[in-house]
């Protein structure tokens, strides 16, 4: 699958069949995600990979998301911040909240690649879950992704055009090229 195609065509999916993805290509996915950007190379963070029935039914009870409970495989993306914070002070918390970004986005082109669905799941029991884990108190889960196979086609989005946030040089100024009055073609008081 060509790279924008990729971005293009994922989407959250909510509704899925009951048929099981490969754990393999998942663990695949999860690993493209050693490759995103880390402040000072410093790798902050951990996946769990559940694929018990009952613990994915409590995430979706712990999430008050029940669409969550049909799929078969879970990923919980989850961050130490610690060494990161220890480099960087205060801006180290940010660069940790932003490089879990860029590897999640690693992680759903992949899944995108490979014909599977997922929905990032930010809205959960932070407290619950990490008890239910056993993931020690100074992590933060940063998204958890249910993965399966779409049983649904979401409608098309809206898009806005990029004219609507792209300025040039400064927030002033949305054209690349400055417009120049053509000289002399028009009458004084024309612009
Ligand atoms: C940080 C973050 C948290 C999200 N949390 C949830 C969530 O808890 N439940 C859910 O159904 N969708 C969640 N979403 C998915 C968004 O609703 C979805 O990406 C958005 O509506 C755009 O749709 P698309 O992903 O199909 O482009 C989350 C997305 C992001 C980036």
């Amino acid at each position: 699958m060509k790279l924008n195609d990729a971005i293009q065509s994922r989407r959250s999916i909510r509704k899925f069949k009951d048929k099981k993805p490969d754990w393999r290509k998942i663990i695949e996915a999860i690993d493209s995600a050693r490759y995103a950007p880390m402040a000072g190379n410093i790798f902050t963070l951990k996946f769990v990979l559940v694929d018990k029935k009952e613990i994915i039914e409590k995430i979706a009870e712990y999430s008050s998301q029940e669409f969550i409970a049909q799929t078969d495989y879970l990923v919980v993306f989850i961050t130490n911040p610690e060494r990161t914070e220890n480099a960087y002070g205060k801006q180290g918390t940010v660069f940790c909240r932003q490089q879990a970004g860029a590897a999640i986005q690693n992680f759903l082109l992949k899944i995108e690649e490979f014909g599977y669905a997922t929905c990032w799941i930010g809205f959960f029991n932070e407290n619950k879950i990490k008890t239910l884990l056993k993931i020690p108190e100074e992590n933060n889960i940063e998204g958890i992704f249910p993965i399966g196979y779409a049983n649904e086609k979401p409608k098309s989005r809206n898009i806005r055009d990029l004219n609507n946030f792209l300025y040039f040089n400064d927030f002033k100024n949305n054209r690349m090229k400055e417009i120049k009055k053509p000289e002399g073609r028009y009458p004084e008081g024309y612009w």
